[in-house]
This record gives structure tokens, sequence and C-alpha cells, in this order.
């Protein structure tokens, strides 16, 4: 992989540590200058609000990650977009489908407390006020040794040391909005009583890891291929594009409620909707990702994570970025298929 390109460092905190607590909160933007100006406002302090309340306890490691999709951003800073900017577009496989669902700005509140989670939160909606409705609200937590509620270990594969500013912050490809990400959400709810059916070996082969010791494992014989190797992502040179995942259990009991919040970021939007392609329609299409027939996906939005800079000048109610750029088309695996990338990892003899 590429490690030729300069990345600022002033970026969002995109990588900041596992927490052990998360809440994802997207809300949609109402219409009017009013809403705007305070949204404007809000987003542009937002490094404010996380000393406010992350002051009062520095070992808690409160941090906020502020998205916004491509319609507010269109309000926010006309005409001037990110290349692949665009709204997340539903997949339908034979099967399964990944819907796409409204929401105009992501929060991804991390830290090692929920109270501070809490905190921070309810400050952010204070000042949002009603320039804001609430889509979605997911409190989440780390389950064990980052377990999902499926009960394999998530997120071992996620990229480390320089190789992760390489995946998940944009570069000299778009350099008004280099330090920047994108991101995409998608909330699934998981049928643990159907898993619980599967034996320990049938379940490893779906997700292509052992369940206690999280070793990898090759796909078996046939053309089903496990989540990881669905959920990989190579050009024809063999050169793997990651993401960063934070993915985090969330649930009630008492309401038979038990998922897993997906956040991935990229900064190769493409990337991400290839593999949510590849996990629905399957490949070769019909070997859909075994995962799906006990998690179902109620959402589905994308956002762009300006760089702190650029979120900062969205305060000035100026234009942030110099240059225009040309309407993307929402069809954004084309763009690696075009590219001859997205073709599956070899597989293990
Ligand atoms: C790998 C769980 C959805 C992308 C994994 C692993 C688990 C897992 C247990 C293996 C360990 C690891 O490397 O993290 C889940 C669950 C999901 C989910 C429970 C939701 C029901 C997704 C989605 C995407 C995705 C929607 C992409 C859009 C990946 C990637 C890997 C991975 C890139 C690493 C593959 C590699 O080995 O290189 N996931 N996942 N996952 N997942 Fe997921």
């Amino acid at each position: 992989m590429s490690q030729g390109d300069r990345v600022p460092i002033d970026a969002q905190q995109v990588d900041a540590p596992l927490s052990r607590f998360a809440i994802f909160l997207v809300v949609t933007a109402r219409a009017g200058d009013d809403a705007l100006d305070t949204v404007r406002d809000v987003v542009s302090g937002i490094d404010d609000l996380v000393k406010t309340v992350g002051f009062r306890d520095l070992g808690g490691k409160l941090s906020c990650v502020v998205g916004i999709g491509r319609a507010l951003w269109d309000r926010l800073s006309p005409g001037r977009r990110p290349i692949e900017l665009h709204a997340f577009p539903p997949v339908r496989g034979d099967v399964h489908t990944a819907p796409s669902t409204p929401g105009d700005l992501l929060f991804h509140i991390r830290a090692e407390r929920q109270d501070l989670c809490f905190e921070f939160e309810r400050l952010l909606l204070d000042s949002l006020g009603d320039a804001v409705a609430v889509v979605d609200e997911t409190h989440g937590f780390r389950y064990f040794d980052a377990r999902d509620l499926l009960g394999f270990v998530d997120g071992t594969a996620n990229p480390i040391g320089a190789d992760l500013p390489e995946a998940s912050l944009i570069g000299d490809e778009d350099p008004d909005f280099a330090g920047g990400s994108y991101v995409v959400v998608q909330k699934y709810l998981h049928d643990l009583d159907a898993w619980a059916k599967l034996t320990t070996e049938e379940q490893e082969a779906v997700i292509g890891r052992t369940k206690a010791d999280n070793v990898e494992l090759d796909d078996g014989p046939g053309p089903q291929f496990a989540h990881k190797t669905l959920a990989t992502i190579t050009d024809a040179d063999g050169t793997e594009f990651d993401i960063l995942r934070d993915n985090m259990p969330f649930g009630r009991p008492g309401q038979g409620e038990f998922g897993t919040y997906f956040i991935g970021y990229s900064r190769r939007l493409w990337v991400i909707q290839l593999m949510i392609k590849r996990m629905f329609v399957g490949d070769p299409p019909g070997y859909y990702d075994r995962i799906l027939d006990v998690s179902h996906a109620v959402t589905g939005t994308t956002f762009f994570v300006p760089s702190n800079p650029v979120l900062q000048a969205l305060g000035d109610d100026e234009v942030v970025a110099a240059t225009e750029h040309p309407d993307v088309s929402p069809d954004a695996p084309a763009v690696g298929a075009s590219l001859g990338i997205g073709s599956l990892r070899d597989r293990a003899p």
C-alpha cells in the first residue's frame, strides 16, 4: 500500500483508541437559515464542548467525531464537496437488503466512562436545540475482550501504525479535503436464538475466525466465503484496502434487543460500499454473507468527517474549499470496478 501521500495531522480523532463506551447519535437538520446557523456554531465549536466535559476527568478520554451527510454538506458549503461524498445507496441482494436511512449529522462520542458520553450528549443536544431532530441514538458498550454479541472478537484486522492514516484519512487525491475521512454506519439487530442453533464450528465458518482464540481460518471448499473474506477488498495487484472499524455491541435484553453498531472510517468511500455490496449480494452473486441470516440492518447512512480546520471554518459562514468538484455518481462501487478493484483475495490452498 502506498505510503507516499502526505496526510495533514490535524484530523478529527477518527483514530481515538477503542473505548469502553460510545454513543452513536444521528440527527437531521431542520430547514431554514436559523437551523443552519445553529448547526454551524455547534459543529465548528465541538472541540470546546469536548474540553468542557472531558476536562472533568482527563483519564476518561472523551472524544467526539463529527460527520456531515451530503445534503447538509451542500447547504453548509454549496458547490464544494469532497470528491466521493454522496448518500448511502441501498443495496439489495436476493435475500437481504441494506437500507438507506436519513441522517445529516453523526456524532461518534467515545469515552472510558458512560457518564462522560451521556453528559456530552446532553449538552450537545441542548446547544443544538430545535435546529435538529434525533433520528437514532445508540449507546454501545465494550463486551469482554472486544467481542460482538455473536461472541467473536471484533476489530482484530484494523490497520495500525502508519497503515491507519493511510487507510482512514484522505490525502493528496482530494487536497481541499485532505485529513478528512468518510464514515458509514449501519445498525444491525441479531437473532441470537437462531445463531445459538449453529455449532461453534459452523459459526466459525461464517465469521472466518475461531471463536475462543480468534485465529484466522482459511475458507472451506466451494463458493461460500466467510465474512472476513467478503469484507476484504484487493485490487488486481493484490493491494488490500483496509478500513478502520469501531463496532460496538448494544442491546436491551428485557426487550429482546441485541445488536452490533457497525461504524467504518475510510479514506475511500467506495471501499466500504464494495464491502457492503459483497456482503449483501455475495461473491459470486447469491453466496451472500451468512452473518446476515442472523443480522438485520435497520439503518445505513454515509457522512464526511472534515479535518479540524475545515470543520472550524464551517462556523465562518463562508465557503471552505477553493475548488469546485464535479458531481459524483451515487454508484460508487462502479468506481472501484472501473479501476479493476474489488477482486476477491486469493483463497488459501
Ligand atoms: C471482520 C463482525 C459487519 C467489515 C470482522 C470480524 C468479526 C466481524 C467478528 C473478524 C475479526 C476482525 O477482524 O475484526 C461483524 C459483525 C457485523 C459486521 C457482527 C455486523 C453484523 C461488517 C460490515 C463491514 C465489515 C457492514 C463493512 C462494511 C469487516 C472487515 C473485517 C471484518 C473489513 C476484516 C477483514 C479482514 O480480515 O481483513 N467482522 N462485522 N463488517 N469486518 Fe465485520
